[in-house]
């Protein structure tokens, strides 16, 4: 089994990275020897869509970045993990970047009538988000524009957790209950 974790948040050191790999360290521990790849997308170059129609005609990305090896590595996929903080009440911009980019997805399943991924693929997206406040309408628009990737992915959004009131950097780890809540969530992407 293959599992990515895609994380939104630049702060390296941060709860976004705390969080990755106590959810890495739980999945990797099960005993069906999950293949655990994370993935800091701020790290990466991907340049915004510029809506050039490419993907319209023939369900490919014209853009040559570091956007590609990622679309092969989400159709691979059997567990996809997003987890952001909340920047202006939603993901983080660079988040927000990547999936703009799979409108090349978007295409293939609506407008070529060629979905990449096939209904009923089992694949299990999940969301963490991390705020400063405690604001569940942060979670709200965050869960929606991940609800909208699984939708344009033919695949359903699986299991969220919104762990609020964690700001400065490394302040989960003074929380031990919030990252339970992560360990019970591995749990259920691997029942
Ligand atoms: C640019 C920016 C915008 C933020 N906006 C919000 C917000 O709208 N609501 C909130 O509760 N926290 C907000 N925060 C706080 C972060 O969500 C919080 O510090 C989080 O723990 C950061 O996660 P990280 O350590 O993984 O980077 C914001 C932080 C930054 C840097």
């Amino acid at each position: 089994m293959k599992s990515l974790i895609l994380i939104g948040s630049p702060r390296k050191h941060g709860n976004s990275g705390i969080v990755a790999n106590e959810l890495q360290e739980k999945l990797s521990a099960h005993k069906n020897n999950i293949d655990c790849e994370k993935i800091w997308v701020a790290d990466l170059d991907i340049r915004p869509c510029t809506a050039c129609g490419y993907c319209d005609k023939v369900g490919k990305c014209i853009i040559k970045d570091e956007m590609q090896p990622l679309y092969t590595k989400v159709e691979e996929a059997d567990i996809i993990t997003f987890i952001s903080p909340i920047y202006f009440g939603s993901i983080t911009a660079q988040l927000k970047t990547f999936i703009d980019r799979f409108q090349p997805f978007y295409a293939s399943k609506f407008l070529l009538n060629n979905p990449k991924i096939k209904k009923g693929s089992n694949k299990n997206v999940s969301l963490i988000t991390i705020s400063g406040m405690d604001r569940d309408y942060f979670f709200r628009n965050a869960q929606e524009i991940i609800n909208i990737f699984c939708m344009n992915l033919n695949v359903d959004l699986g299991p969220t957790l919104h762990l609020k009131n964690i700001d400065y950097a490394s302040e989960i780890t003074e929380k031990p209950d919030q990252l339970n809540k992560v360990s019970e969530l591995a749990q259920l992407l691997i029942q």
